[in-house]
C-alpha cells in the first residue's frame, strides 16, 4: 500500500488484510526499486488530500508500471494512475464529497454487484478519459471515469473510497481485485499467522532466554502467548500489580492466561508503593508520571530479581518481549508530528536503561488480528476480547487524588457496568466503556428515608475503530436503567450515575 498522504492509509492496509491479504504501508516517497525489492504480489496506491497538478504533489514513477505487478489505484492514487498511464485528468473545478450514487457500466470489479450503489467520494478533480486499453467500468455526477480496469495488464482503480463503510460494496471490490484481477489466494489467516510468528521468534531467540512484562491487556498476553510457544519455560512473564487494575484483572493474569499458556509468572505486589507515590496529587499530568515512574521502578526491581536468578546458575535474559503493534510502528516512522495531547505512559514498556534486544512479535499487527491470533493460541474469551484499558489504570478514572477507598468505590461501579454490559450483549457495539469517579464531587440525594451526600460516576461508552476518534455509543436505555440503579443501590458512597455524551474530538475517551 503506497500512502500518498491518505486519511485513510491503515484503514485500507488493514481492510486488505481482511480479504486475507497481507499488506505493509510504504510512503509515496519510496522509489520503484525499493517497492520493487518487497516483492509485492499487488500494489494499492492511497487516496491524498492533493491534486495532481498541485505544486509539490506527490508523483508517481510511471516505471511502477513496467514491473508487470497488478496495481490498484483509490481516488489520488486512481488519478495519478490515469495521469501515470496516459489518461486525462482534468481539474474540473467542481468538488464531489461525500454520498455519491456509482453508475455500473461492467467490467470485473463491480460483477454482480447493484448497478447503481452508494460509494463515498471526496475529490476535487476527474478523470475525463481512461488510459489507452482502459475500459471505463463505472461513472458519477462528478466522476465521467469513477473506476477503470484493465484486465490484461491486471490494472483497476476506483475514484472511490472502497475502505470505508460508507461504501457499502468497497470491501467486495478491493476483494475482487486482490484475488480475481491480481489473483493472489486467501492465505493470511489467524492460522497461519500464529505458525508464522512463532517460527520467526524461535530463529530470533535461539537458545536464549527473554522476559515479558505483562499489564493485563490483550497486546502483552498474545505477545507473550506466541513467545511462550517458541520458546516455552526460557520466557519469564513479569506481571507489576500497581492496584489500579480493575476487579477481577489479577487473577485472570495470575490464572487464566497462566492456565492457557502455561507460562512462567513472577507478579510484583506494588499497590502500596503506587498509592503512597499518588498520596496527595491530583493533577492529571503528575499522577500519568508518577504511575510511569513507579512502573519502570517495580519492573525493573522484578527483573532485576530474575536476572539474579538466573546468573546464580550461570544463565543471562537477553530478550524483552513488547506488545508494540503496527499502527504504533507505521505512525512513529511517520513522522507526521502528531500533537502530544496526553502523555501516554506505555505501562508494560521498556526501562531505558535495561540492555535487552527486543523481540516483538505483533508489530505487523492490527488489534483484531492480535486478538484473532490470541484466540488461535487458545486464550480465554476474558482477556482477547478485552476492551482497551490505559496503562495508568483507574488512577486516571478518579478524578482526583487516587486512593485505596476511592479505588474500590470505582471498582465496584466499573464491574456493575461491566457485567451489566456483557448481559446486554453490547460488547461487540463498545469499543470501551471507561467508568469515572468524579471524587471530589459530591451531591445531595435521598435514599430509604436518609439524605445522602455522595460521589457521581460517569459512564462513558464509545464506539470506534481505532480510538484516534469516537463517538458515544447510543446505549438502550434499559441497559443504562439496570446500570444506574445498580450502582446506586450496591455501592455505597456513589448517589447518582451521570451518562457522558461527547464525540472525541472534541472530548478524549478518558476523563484524565
Ligand atoms: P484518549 O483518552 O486519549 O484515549 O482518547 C485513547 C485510547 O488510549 C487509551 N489510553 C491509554 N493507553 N496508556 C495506555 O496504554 C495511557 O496512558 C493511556 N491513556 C489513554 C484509552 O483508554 C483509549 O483507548
Amino acid at each position: 500500500m503506497v500512502d500518498f498522504g491518505a486519511q485513510y492509509a491503515q484503514l485500507i492496509a488493514r481492510r486488505v488484510r481482511e480479504a486475507k491479504v497481507y499488506s505493509e504501508v510504504v510512503p509515496h516517497t519510496a522509489t520503484v526499486a525499493e517497492i520493487a525489492e518487497r516483492k509485492p504480489r499487488a500494489v494499492v496506491l492511497s487516496g491524498g488530500p492533493s491534486s495532481v497538478y498541485a505544486e509539490g504533489a506527490p508523483s508517481l514513477d510511471p516505471a511502477l508500471f513496467d514491473l508487470g505487478v497488478p496495481v490498484f489505484g483509490i481516488c489520488y492514487g486512481f488519478q495519478a494512475m490515469a495521469d501515470a498511464l496516459g489518461g486525462t485528468v482534468t481539474h474540473t473545478g467542481t468538488r464531489e464529497y461525500g454520498r455519491t450514487d456509482l453508475r455500473v457500466e461492467g467490467g470485473l470489479l463491480h460483477e454482480g454487484l447493484p448497478r447503481t450503489q452508494p460509494v463515498w467520494m471526496s475529490h476535487g478533480d476527474a478523470v475525463t478519459a481512461a488510459p489507452e486499453g482502459f475500459e471505463v467500468t463505472a461513472t458519477s455526477e462528478g466522476a465521467p471515469v469513477a473506476a477503470f480496469e484493465n484486465r490484461a495488464r491486471r490494472l483497476a482503480g476506483v475514484q472511490y473510497h472502497p475502505e470505508v463503510l460508507h461504501s457499502p460494496h468497497g470491501q467486495q471490490v478491493l476483494s475482487r481485485f486482490l484475488h480475481e484481477i491480481a489473483g493472489i489466494p486467501s492465505e493470511w489467516t489467524a492460522a497461519n499467522i500464529a505458525d508464522g510468528l512463532i517460527e520467526q521468534v524461535r530463529e530470533q531467540v535461539g537458545d536464549g532466554k527473554a522476559i515479558c512484562g505483562l499489564s493485563g491487556g490483550v497486546d502483552s498476553a498474545v505477545a507473550a502467548a506466541l513467545v511462550q510457544r517458541a520458546i516455552g519455560d526460557r520466557l519469564t512473564c513479569v506481571f507489576v500489580d500497581h492496584g489500579l487494575m480493575r476487579e477481577g484483572e489479577r487473577a485472570q493474569v495470575e490464572q487464566d492466561f497462566v492456565a492457557a499458556t502455561g507460562a512462567a509468572l513472577v507478579t510484583v505486589d506494588a499497590a502500596d508503593t503506587f498509592l503512597s507515590a499518588l498520596a496527595g496529587v491530583s493533577d492529571p499530568e503528575t499522577k500519568r508520571k508518577i504511575i510511569g515512574r513507579e512502573f519502570i521502578r517495580s519492573f525493573e526491581g522484578a527483573v532485576t530479581d530474575v536476572l539474579g536468578a538466573r546468573a546464580a546458575h550461570g544463565e543471562t535474559v537477553d530478550f524483552l518481549v513488547q506488545g508494540t503493534l503496527y499502527p504504533d510502528v507505521v505512525e512513529s516512522g511517520g513522522g507526521t508530528g502528531t500533537a502530544n495531547i496526553k502523555s501516554h505512559h506505555n505501562v508494560g514498556g521498556l526501562p531505558e536503561d535495561l540492555q535487552f534486544t527486543l523481540v516483538e512479535p505483533l508489530r505487523l499487527l492490527f488489534k483484531d488480528e492480535v486478538r484473532a491470533v490470541g484466540r488461535e493460541l487458545g486464550l480465554p474469551e476474558e482477556i482477547v476480547g478485552r476492551q482497551p484499558f490505559p496503562g495508568p489504570g483507574l488512577g486516571i478514572r478518579i478524578i482526583g487524588e487516587v486512593t485505596r477507598e476511592r479505588l474500590n468505590i470505582l471498582r465496584q461501579a466499573d464491574s456493575i457496568a461491566r457485567e451489566e454490559l456483557t448481559a446486554a450483549g453490547l460488547d461487540g457495539q463498545i469499543w470501551q466503556c471507561p467508568v469515572v469517579l468524579l471524587a471530589d464531587v459530591r451531591s445531595v440525594g435521598v435514599q430509604g428515608d436518609g439524605r445522602t451526600y455522595g460521589h457521581p460516576v460517569v459512564l462513558r461508552p464509545v464506539s470506534s475503530e481505532d480510538a484516534m476518534t469516537a463517538d458515544w455509543t447510543r446505549l438502550p436505555y434499559e441497559t443504562l436503567e439496570r446500570i444506574s440503579t445498580r450502582i446506586t443501590n450496591e455501592v455505597p458512597d456513589v448517589n447518582r450515575v451521570v451518562l457522558d455524551v461527547t464525540s472525541k474530538p472534541p472530548g478524549t475517551i478518558e476523563w484524565e
